[in-house]
């Protein structure tokens, strides 16, 4: 339990502002991320009076959809999704900024079309040109939707306009740079964003606050005290109506690559030398660089791959893997990976990383734990038994917060000790839970703040680290080489000795 001292530090990455009135355009407006989380993001933050009444917003996709459709299918969204529209007269507000502009990604009229309609939008709304373009299409169309909104000349302004690209960023090394090459081509870094919504959680943002803003642990974060560290992020759902994306992408892609190399970096980055973008983002990058899978070579003992079958999630009986809607049946895509990294520099020499992520594992969790070293020398020779060394756990979702583990003494007359819990939940302390990440993710992209998005050599970086798993994995495999793992279960068995082989467990979560 933590209380609330008075004067808080205000180290925010920033204080609360509103943007400049936006039009805000979705490609791939008839997806799911646009009406589960987008637009209920940004009619969050209009409730919250964080956004001009000018606010805009033009949905693009390739169904004939009228304008009430598309403001029917977003209120739908937001009730489902998200706290309802509270009152009608907000709603009637936000709904007269919605429009809706049917358009291929790969005809050049639709830009022109799109074009003319946001110029009308601007005298109509009073949006002064400000744009923000964000692709939530499927990965393979990002090239041709970057290309063709450069030759319709809707990037040319370097401060009012910008573009955000959903995840994954490229498929591999090569495909990123390409991508990069075809930005590059169009615009320029600043207009540039990146998204990653793990950076926009409260508890990852946290991570820095935590980190940099309390003097007492940094003396610690280092290969003398820290034995390793573990970062799980499980997911109780399967691939659900995904597949058609999840199997050319599976966890490798899907979550290690970005959100779990984005947790890592936090944890493990230098102190930047401020809060501005690019200083935390050269940060990320330095680390990244020295990270590395190990052994080439001896790719099994730093990497695992699994698959779940079928099995049992709160007491339903649910399908495997591969006899899910759209998947192959002899797919050899990864829905589990685990594995060790370690990072060649002067803090981290020696330490290893493990890392794993999968769906339909028991539990819906993120956490990162850092692991401290035994004491040197036990005096309490009685008690050895029982003694554990220390944990400090950020948990990043649910029931967000950190907290500490450390030995103490048990009542009683004899020597016994136990490990307990100290404990700071944001729940208890603030009265709200982390919150969601895309609402602040978008406002600031309209602000032109970058610090949550990723750079491109970022981006890069990071793919470079698995690139040795993705050339391993994407060659032709027999599928009977996928390791299985029950629905419901912590992953394959060769997950438990890829950290076992070094005299460690996983966390029982
Ligand atoms: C997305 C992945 O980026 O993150 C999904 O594409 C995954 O497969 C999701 O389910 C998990 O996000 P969260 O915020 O629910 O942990």
């Amino acid at each position: 339990m933590v209380t609330l001292l008075e004067n808080p530090l205000r180290v925010g990455l920033q204080q609360e502002r509103t943007p400049e009135p936006n039009i805000i355009v979705f490609y791939g407006a008839s997806g799911d991320l646009v009406k589960r989380k987008l637009v209920p993001a940004l009619y969050k933050l209009k409730r919250e009076r964080r956004m001009p009444s000018e606010m805009t917003i033009v949905g693009v996709a390739r169904r004939e959809w009228s304008d009430d459709y598309f403001r029917e299918q977003m209120r739908e969204g937001i009730e489902e999704f998200s706290d309802g529209i509270g009152s009608e007269e907000m709603w009637k507000d936000f709904s007269n900024g919605l429009f809706y502009c049917p358009g291929n990604i790969d005809d050049p009229d639709s830009y022109q079309r799109l074009n003319t309609l946001c110029k009308e939008l601007d005298e109509k709304r009073g949006t002064r040109g400000n744009r923000v373009f964000y692709l939530s299409v499927a990965p393979n169309f990002f090239p041709e939707a970057i290309r063709q909104l450069g030759s319709a000349g809707m990037l040319n302004d370097p401060i009012k306009t910008r573009l955000v690209i959903e995840k994954p960023f490229g498929r591999d090394l090569a495909s990123a740079q390409a991508l990069n090459q075809v930005v590059t081509q169009v615009c320029k870094e600043q207009q540039v964003y990146r998204i990653d919504h793990y950076l926009g959680k409260e508890t990852v943002q946290n991570l820095l606050v935590f980190r940099f803003a309390n003097a007492i642990f940094e003396p610690l974060w280092n290969r003398q005290f820290v034995d390793h560290v573990q970062i799980t992020v499980g997911e109780t759902v399967g691939v659900e109506d995904r597949a058609g994306y999840y199997e050319s992408a599976g966890a490798l892609r899907d979550m290690v690559q970005n959100h779990l190399m984005q947790l890592l970096c936090l944890t493990v980055m230098e102190p930047p030398n401020s809060l501005d973008a690019d200083s935390i983002r050269t940060e990320k990058v330095k680390v990244l660089q020295a990270m590395h899978l190990g052994d080439p070579n001896n790719l099994d003992v730093s990497a695992v791959r699994g698959q779940y079958s079928a099995g049992w999630m709160k007491g339903k009986a649910v399908s495997g893997y591969r006899e899910e809607p759209g998947v192959k049946p002899d797919s050899t895509t990864p829905s589990y990976v685990a594995m060790k990294l370690l990072i060649d520099n002067w803090r981290w020499q020696g330490v290893p990383f493990y890392l794993r992520t999968g769906k339909r594992l028991p539990k819906k969790i993120s956490e990162i734990s850092i692991q401290f070293r035994e004491v040197p020398y036990l005096i309490f020779q009685s008690a050895a038994q029982q003694v554990t060394p220390n944990v400090l756990t950020m948990r990043i979702q649910p029931n967000e917060g950190i907290s500490m583990r450390f030995e103490v003494k048990m009542p009683g007359s004899s020597l016994r000790t136990r490990p307990v819990e100290m404990d700071f939940d944001y729940g208890t302390s603030f009265g709200v839970a982390g919150g969601e990440a895309y609402d602040r993710l978008l406002l600031d992209c309209m602000m032109g703040d970058q610090t949550l998005f990723t750079r491109a050599d970022e981006v890069e970086a990071a793919w470079r680290i698995v690139s040795p798993a993705l050339s391993a994995w994407d060659s032709p495999a027999d599928p009977s080489t996928v390791s299985q793992y029950e629905a419901g279960t912590w992953g394959p068995a060769e997950a438990e000795l890829l950290i076992n082989r070094d005299a460690r467990r996983w966390r029982r979560l």
